[in-house]
């Protein structure tokens, strides 16, 4: 199977299904923000999924013509269109994994938290029609800056009384990807085997590969481990500055996306072996946010993985150290924000 194979990680691939199968199309899926960069490919790639019955496309403007393309694609799920704040509702309602890559991506010499005073109102406003109307979806937030945005649509989430944290995600899989790629091709590694898990936040020195904890086990030199974390930490930045004002990562970003919907739909589907890393509540640090490998079930996060910060080596003690002061200003940013509006 094409869409399988994209998601190695997956031990329950072992289990091979066949899209075909009607009885095994279940999920309804909302993506808010389905015109964009990201939401296109997005749609497509969700679209190739034997778990999902149906994708709800929605955004403020150009999401008709989207649905009736992607619709005529051969797969079970149905594709339905919805423009605009008053068809927010119907959109989300009955939905199990709500993704939300609405916003405004950076631009050469931006930071992510730039884009703050945008995407803060919009992940905001989605948010509390998501609390109204679909209030035990997992939800899967990929706009920036993802260390505020996570915040706000939990202060949101609890201010409408619906607030379940298992079930609140910041997506970071893209770095993941990243650390993956970059460490498979400098280690001459198969790609398919290498797993890198990458904790902290999603911004700079926040993203946080923790190359010890490589999979297979594989040894770096200090420089190695200075430039690829490095890398890793500015390859959003790669994109922007190649993309030369014309947006940010929307590709690979889509990839990523679909590889955590994807783990989310299997965990919901009662698969007992999917993990992923995500920016969650959390108390494995003094922070009340924070990204790490999480165990996946029905009900959301069912377990931390905490052993992946033990026995870290000096170099990334160092680095987690550093980054916290940065991630806990993003993340009392966001819930200021919130809060100021009340
Ligand atoms: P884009 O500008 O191509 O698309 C954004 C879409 O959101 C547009 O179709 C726009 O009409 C829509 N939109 C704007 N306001 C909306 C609202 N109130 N309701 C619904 N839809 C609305 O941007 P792109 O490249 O798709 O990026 C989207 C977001 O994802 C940005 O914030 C970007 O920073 C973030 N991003 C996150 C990554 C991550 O790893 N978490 C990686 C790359 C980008």
């Amino acid at each position: 199977l094409l869409w399988a194979s994209c998601f190695p990680k997956h031990k329950s691939t072992q289990r091979p299904r066949n899209w075909l199968l009607p009885q095994a199309c279940t999920f309804k899926v909302a993506v808010l923000g389905a015109g964009g960069g990201i939401g296109q490919p997005l749609g497509l790639l969700i679209k190739m999924s034997p778990l999902i019955s149906a994708i709800h496309l929605y955004d403020i403007a150009n999401v008709k013509g989207i649905a009736a393309d992607l619709s005529h694609c051969n797969t079970p799920s149905e594709v339905l269109d919805f423009t605009g704040p008053s068809e927010l509702p119907s959109c989300l309602r009955g939905i199990d994994v709500v993704i939300i890559p609405a916003g405004v991506p950076r631009k050469p010499g931006m930071t992510r938290d730039d884009l703050f005073n945008i995407n803060a109102n919009i992940v905001k406003e989605l948010v509390e029609t998501v609390a109204d109307n679909c209030p035990h979806a997992f939800i899967l937030i990929i706009s920036n800056p993802v260390n505020s945005t996570v915040p706000i649509a939990a202060e949101v989430l609890k201010q409408k009384g619906v607030y379940n944290p298992k079930k609140l995600f910041g997506v970071t899989t893209l770095d993941v990807v990243r650390a993956n790629t970059f460490v498979a091709r400098k280690k001459n590694l198969k790609l398919i085997n290498v797993d890198v898990p990458v904790i902290g936040g999603h911004a700079g020195i926040t993203i946080l590969p923790l190359l010890s904890k490589t999979r297979p086990s594989v040894t770096f030199t200090d420089e190695e481990v200075q430039e690829l974390t490095v890398r890793i930490q500015n390859a959003g930045t790669e994109v922007v500055e190649a993309k030369a004002g014309a947006g940010s990562a929307t590709l690979s970003m889509a990839y990523a996306a679909a590889r955590f919907v994807e783990s989310s739909l299997r965990a919901l589907d009662g698969d007992g072996d999917v993990f992923e890393c995500s920016f969650v509540q959390s108390e494995l640090t003094d922070l009340p946010f924070f990204a790490s490998r999480v165990k996946l079930g029905r009900n959301g996060v069912e377990a931390f993985v905490g052993s992946d910060l033990q026995g870290l080596t000096e170099y990334e003690v160092k680095a987690l150290e550093a980054l916290k002061p940065e991630l806990k200003a993003s993340i009392e940013k966001g819930v200021a924000f919130v809060e100021k509006q009340r």
